[in-house]
């Protein structure tokens, strides 16, 4: 029934391998598919292998009959081949494994496309499979599949080169981008440079005009003082009760000179005043105050003409407040700025001066508040120059200089404290005012603020007023232990998230230091986590003074007593 297409014998390790691609050849040329066609040749494998252990010699017989391609492989050797695991292997992949333990002979067979209806590749007669299988002669068939697999890797092996190549390419792309750029930022960076030594130059130009004008104007008012006050006292003379008689004429004149110098001798007195402040030779005399009395005193001089005149000023002091240990002068000098100001610019409704406690800052805060023309959102820090005015028609009317608002920020400041305006044009303004509740003498010398956040330095600085004899400021860790090693501070306060040196950072390289290891320091962080404990901590987020205080005391008392100890305190 069937016709052998081809035989073939299984003697040693090359046959499998020859078998295998002979089975694959031959499914191929008998129409199956490739997944088919390896299916048969792992099974002729997977059997051949078996074959070959049982000994040399087994024969192989393709058979191709009507829809079936038929492989028997005869064992040389008898043993029972039903229980073999290439048999069961075999089994999944062919359509049928036949046994027969007496012949020792499996046979595999596998349904194959008929004539003329096969697969898309069709499918040979049977002479013409058996033309083409004689081409293949067996000695030739691994070389052949060497040669193939050669040509597949000589292929991958030019693709690889290409790859390469085009690599190679890209790099010197890459390469010559980097140099132009390269190129590019080096000249930026010169041109940085030259930017920052013009801007040096700048600075170190306004910081002598700054210095210029200071003592332009310390001079020319001690200069204009002097002739003023002889003015004025050469007027007294001349009205006074043993001058001679004057005509009405003549008195008033001499009135009229005698105002004008006072005048004159007032503003000479506030640039006087200014300069002073500007060089920083404001030094506060502070006694205990009472607030109430102040403000009481403030209002009943200030107090507009009468009902008719269209504002009313009003006074509201918290009764917590009490009495204040501050420069009575400077407060009540900043304070009737501001409330001049109001009135001033205020035509219709209130004028209201308040004061409560902060009690967080330990801090008392007056507000000026008043219902005037307001000021432009873009003036609200301009107005704080000397000598600026708001433009406009209320404002040109009013009498002044602009000296008023720059001066009681100075002296503001001269207290320890802040002064800050707010506005909405047409619906008045409020000046706040911030000033230390108790200035005592420093408890401690200089303490150092290490944190790259500006507004927490300010904080700060504004709780440790009055406490401490000095701030210091640094923006990181890098400052911080420059600073430290120009001027050891008795505290260090460190934030942990810090540009450049961190704070765990910097702790570290305080401890290696010989000198700076003694120098106590507390952190003071949004981290909450402790960087081991070796550093008290405190909570940046609700940080009261006090809190802030009694730690700062406590580590410097733990040092004090710990003689030579490593700058570590315990904190609760
Ligand atoms: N409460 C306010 N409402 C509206 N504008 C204000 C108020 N306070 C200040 N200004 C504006 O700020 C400017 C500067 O104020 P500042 O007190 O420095 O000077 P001045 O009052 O004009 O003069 P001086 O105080 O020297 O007599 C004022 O001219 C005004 O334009
Ligand atoms: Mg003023």
């Amino acid at each position: 029934m069937g016709e052998v297409l081809t035989r073939a014998e299984i003697c040693r390790d090359q046959d499998v391998f020859a078998v295998r691609q002979l089975g694959r050849r031959i499914a191929e040329l008998a129409g199956l598919e490739s997944q088919d066609q390896i299916r048969v040749a792992t099974a002729l494998s997977e059997i051949g292998r078996e074959a070959l252990a049982r000994g040399a010699g087994s024969a192989v017989v393709f058979d191709l009959r009507e829809d079936r391609l038929v492989i028997t492989v005869d064992y040389l050797d008898g043993a029972d081949v039903r229980q073999s695991e290439g048999v069961k292997l075999a089994g999944r992949l062919v359509d049928e494994v036949a046994l027969s333990a007496e012949d020792r002979r499996v046979t595999l067979v596998k349904r194959v496309p008929e004539h003329g209806v096969s697969g898309k590749r069709g499918r040979l007669s049977i002479d013409g499979i058996r033309e083409e299988l004689a081409r293949l002669s067996p000695s030739t068939t691994a070389l052949d599949v060497l040669r193939e697999q050669n040509r597949e890797l000589a292929g991958t092996l030019e693709e690889v080169l290409r790859l390469n190549a085009e690599l190679a390419e890209t790099n010197q792309g890459v390469l010559a981008l980097y140099n132009q750029l390269s190129a590019e930022l080096e000249e930026t960076n010169r041109g940085v440079v030259a930017l920052y030594a013009e801007l040096d130059e700048k600075s170190s130009q306004l910081r002598q005009a700054a210095e210029a004008r200071q003592r332009f104007w310390a001079s020319v008012s001690h200069e204009l003082r002097l002739p003023l006050t002889s003015i004025i006292g050469l007027v007294r003379l001349l009205l006074g009760s043993g001058a001679e008689p004057l005509s009405e004429e003549q008195e008033h004149q001499i009135t009229l000179i005698g105002t004008s110098a006072e005048t004159l001798l007032a503003l000479v007195g506030e640039l006087l005043d200014l300069a002073k402040a500007e060089s920083g030779r404001l030094d506060p005399h502070p006694s205990m105050v009472d607030v109430v009395a102040l403000a009481e005193g403030l209002r009943m001089t200030l107090q507009p003409a009468g009902p008719a005149d269209g504002v009313t000023l009003s006074v509201d002091v918290s009764d917590e407040i009490g009495e204040m240990f501050v420069d009575e002068t400077m407060l009540t000098t900043i304070l009737r700025n501001l409330l001049s100001n109001a009135l001033k610019f205020t035509e219709y409704g209130e004028v209201r001066l308040t004061a409560v406690v902060d009690a967080a800052m330990a801090e008392v805060v007056f507000t000026v508040t008043d219902t005037g023309v307001g000021i432009p959102p873009e003036h609200l820090e301009r107005v704080f120059e000397e000598f600026f005015q708001v433009p406009g028609a209320l404002q040109l009317r009013a009498k002044g200089t602009g000296l008023g608002l720059p001066y009681a920020r100075r002296l503001t400041e001269a207290l320890g404290g802040t002064l800050e305006l707010a506005s909405r044009p047409g619906e008045g303004a409020t000046a706040t005012l911030r000033v230390p509740h108790r200035m005592v003498t420093p408890e401690v010398g200089r303490v150092l603020v290490a944190d790259d956040d500006a507004g927490f330095r300010s904080v700060a600085r504004r709780m440790l007023f009055g406490f401490a004899a000095r701030v210091d400021e640094a923006a990181d860790g890098i400052e911080a232990l420059n600073l430290m090693r120009e001027r050891p501070p008795e505290v260090v306060l460190v934030d942990l998230l810090m540009p450049r040196l961190d704070g765990t950072a910097l702790l570290h390289r305080m401890a290696e230091d010989d000198v700076l290891h003694g120098i106590p320091a507390i952190v003071v962080s949004v981290v909450s986590e402790q960087p081991g404990a070796a550093h008290p901590v405190l909570s940046k987020h609700g940080l009261r003074r006090d809190q802030l205080l009694e730690a700062i005391r406590e580590a410097v008392r733990d040092r004090a007593g710990g003689g030579e100890g490593d700058g570590s305190g315990t904190h609760d």
